[in-house]
Formats: C-alpha cells, structure tokens, sequence
C-alpha cells in the first residue's frame, strides 16, 4: 500500500477514534436500565434470536486474526482493529447478560451455548485486503440492518430494555460501516477499476459469516427469518444505500450488472 493511502487511512481512523471517544462509548453496566427489566415478560423468539446473533458476535476472535493477518503491519488499520475489537466485544456480551439477567438462560446454558460456537472457526471468505474491507463494510451494514429490525420487534412487543440494546449495538456498526465506506472511497481514489471489480464481485457474492457455521440448512432458514434480511431487503438496505454511500450507480459496476437477477432470485442467505 502506497504512503499516500496509508497516511490518508491514518486521518481516517483518528476521525473516527475521536468521535467514538467523544460521542459513541457506552457502558455495559450502568447504561442499560437493568432494573426496569420485567423478567417475567419471557419472549422465546427474541431470546432465540438474541442468542444466534451472540454467537455470530462470539466469532470476534476469527474476525480480529484475519484482520490483524491481513492489516497488522498497518498502523491506522491495526488500531482501528483495535477499537473495533473492544466495540464489538461488547456487543456478545451485553446480549448475553441480556439473556442471563432476563433469566431466559442460565450460566450454564450460557456457557455451554459458547462452547458449541467456539468449537467452530470462522474463515475469512476473500483472499485480497481490499475484498475484504468490501467484505466488513457489506457485514456491517447487514449486521445494522438486523439489529435495527429487532429493536422494532423489542419495542413493539413491549421488551424497551433489550429495544435500547439493539438501539446501542446498532449505533455502533453504523459508525464501522461509515468507516470502511470512507476506506473502500479512498481505495476508488486509488485504483476505481480494481475497486470497482472487487466491489461487483463482493456484493455478487456476499454471505453473513452465520452462514458457513451453520451447518443445515433448518438452522440456516431459521437464522434467515430472525435477520429478515432477504432479497428485495438486501437490495434496498443494504446494496443501494452502499452504492449511494460511495457515490456510485449499479451502472458503474462491471459487467455482469450487479445485483446479477439470478443471484438474487432467492433471498441472500438462502442461496444453494
Ligand atoms: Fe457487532
Ligand atoms: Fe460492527
């Protein structure tokens, strides 16, 4: 990576640390409301859904070696893994005192619920550092998209404390999403063609990481209907806002036209 790009990335995450230390910490323990939760108001399918997107969360250590393989000897993208690490630390576990202290899982539960996820290992599903930056700005914006349809369910269905939650998580991918979007801009600043290519095929063949630890393909459907994140979903919130983002069109990608029909014709996380 040229010094210019390096220097420009650094500028970038001093930004985004700034804001983040200014504006976007929270704590675990005294900004939820932990005491106005009614643990008799049980709710199996958002606690069910709470504990698959913990686990997703869980796979941090997977996330942080590829990245740190990938970046570690990049001073801005080191540090932003970094931050990023202990941001997203948080997010499994405040799930997880969620369904702990709502006590619709016990520690032992919990515990063994851990050991089944980290039994796996998550694998990184491009090969180059810029698909992979595509990569993370895709899951960020995917994971905003689900958090942000369960805090209508949570509030909707009377469950304000876990609504706050996904309100809290949500926020910070958001700010991730918005940094890898300002990191892909500077690599289409660098080379427009090889990132463009890189960017047609990232969203031609985007998969949540879920996807490749869940093995059958019930808990693969049963993990698609908690997200509701499907085609037309993935289309309009997730590839139109990030082409907007970049200020791109469909037409600015190479050929074939993305999102290719046939790739989409079934819902993303469904797909073979
Ligand atoms: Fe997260
Ligand atoms: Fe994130």
């Amino acid at each position: 990576m040229n010094r210019d790009l390096r220097e420009s990335f650094h500028r970038a995450y001093l930004t985004f640390f700034e804001q983040a230390e200014r504006t976007r910490r929270w704590n675990l323990f005294t900004d939820i409301d932990w005491d106005s939760l009614d643990t008799t108001q049980a709710d199996p399918q958002l606690a069910t859904n709470a504990e698959t997107f913990c686990g997703v969360e869980m796979f941090l250590p997977d996330y942080l070696t590829a990245h740190l393989e990938l970046f570690g000897r990049n001073y801005a993208q080191a540090w932003f893994a970094a931050t990023w690490g202990y941001e997203e630390s948080k997010h499994s576990l405040v799930l997880r005192e969620y369904l702990h202290r709502s006590g619709q899982r016990t520690e032992a539960q919990l515990h063994d619920y851990a050991d089944t996820v980290l039994a796996k290992r998550w694998e990184r599903p491009y090969e180059s550092p810029r698909e992979m930056l595509i990569y993370g700005m895709i899951q960020e914006l995917t994971t905003f998209v689900v958090y942000r349809s369960q805090r209508t369910m949570a509030m909707d269905t009377g469950h304000p404390v876990l609504g706050d939650i996904y309100r809290l998580i949500g926020r910070d991918e958001m700010a991730h999403t918005k940094f890898y979007q300002h990191m892909v801009a500077l690599h289409l600043d660098e080379d427009r063609e090889g990132t463009l290519a890189d960017l047609a095929h990232v969203l031609r063949t985007f998969r949540m990481p879920a996807e490749q630890l869940l093995p059958d393909a019930e808990s693969r459907s049963v993990l698609m209907r908690s997200t509701g994140i499907n085609a037309q979903v993935y289309l309009r919130d997730i590839v139109a806002p990030t082409l907007a983002a970049l200020h791109l069109t469909r037409h600015d990608l190479p050929a074939p036209p993305v999102p290719a029909p046939a790739e989409l014709v079934r819902p993303p996380l469904d797909r073979e």
